[in-house]
């Protein structure tokens, strides 16, 4: 943790210029697509694509259906950063590692950031391919992206990185979260939502539950959650959210619904599932994205 946040440190500019080496537009939107949503990144043009390989403190994503690169180019007209896979804390990532890469592009020029994932539809009648809009969440992960340790010294030696954030990367106080305002951008939402009205595919607003993983639920789980308003869960996209709710950032999530996570169905969750439902929803997917793109 001290190590890693310590690395942290001493990547950003790093990682700043392995990126501006390879060349691409200033960014304007930043865009992390889940598992399963891939093929989004095949419609960016002019792209200019970096392995997280190549990019000093990414850390290496190798699940199946993660491609793990940094893509920057144009997605209806306007510059993006395309995060084509993510990390997750299942994966003994750290909570540093895991919005590193949200600090980066946020440094690249994003202000905005659109983030997506596959979850399990906890609330009765989703089906396998719904979008869910988040507009509000639960963080069970446990552990939140904005706790760091860091000794006064090495307070000192980041201020000149935590001015350009915009904000200190350590919290030495408890903070608010979206800076005031709601963590989940009400007018993202809503351009969101006209897109599917407009696209005729239904869509709905949730909360998202984020766990830790990587086991999926048991039943007593998911009785739990219907219990407690949950719409659909996952065990992504939170720790980015917080970051870029602290650096300012205003945010969109969207969830497509990979299986039914139910008290009543025998079957459990697969990996093969969830990227058949992704390629199913990507079209919606992206006519929503590209609404949201929009100013
Ligand atoms: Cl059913 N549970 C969790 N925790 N994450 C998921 C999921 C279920 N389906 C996709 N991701």
């Amino acid at each position: 943790t001290l190590e890693t946040e310590s690395q942290f440190v001493g990547h950003l500019s790093e990682a700043l210029a392995a990126i501006e080496a390879v060349g691409g537009p200033r960014p304007e939107v930043a865009i992390v697509l889940g598992s399963g949503l891939g093929g989004v990144v095949d419609k960016i043009e002019e792209p200019v694509r970096i392995g997280f390989a190549d990019i000093p403190g990414f850390g290496q994503t190798t699940a199946a259906g993660h491609q793990g690169e940094l893509v920057r180019g144009w997605l209806g007209g306007v510059p993006v950063v395309v995060m084509a896979g993510r990390l997750h804390r299942y994966g003994g990532w750290s909570n540093g590692q895991v919005v590193f890469p949200v600090e980066v592009m946020r440094r690249l020029g994003a202000e905005r950031l659109i983030a997506s994932n596959a979850a399990g539809g906890v609330r009765p009648g989703l089906k396998v391919g719904d979008i869910v809009v988040i507009e509000d969440h639960i963080d069970w992960m446990s552990g939140s992206p904005l706790a760091r340790f860091s000794p006064q010294a090495e307070v000192d030696q980041v201020t000149d990185e935590s001015r350009l954030l915009g904000s200190d990367p350590f919290a030495r106080a408890p903070v608010p979260i979206g800076r005031g305002k709601k963590v989940y951008d009400e007018g993202m939402i809503q351009k969101a939502l006209a897109a599917a009205r407009q696209g005729g595919f239904s869509a709905t607003c949730g909360t998202y539950l984020a766990v830790l993983g990587p086991n999926y639920e048991t039943r007593a789980e998911y009785r739990m959650m219907r219990r407690m308003g949950v719409d659909v869960v996952g065990m992504s996209t939170v720790p980015e959210v917080l970051a870029a709710a602290r650096m300012g950032m205003a945010t969109l999530a969207l969830s497509m619904v990979s299986n039914v996570a139910s008290p009543d169905t025998a079957q459990q969750a697969n990996h093969e599932e969830v990227l058949a439902a992704g390629q199913q929803a990507e079209p919606r997917m992206l006519q929503m994205v590209q609404a949201v793109l929009r100013k």
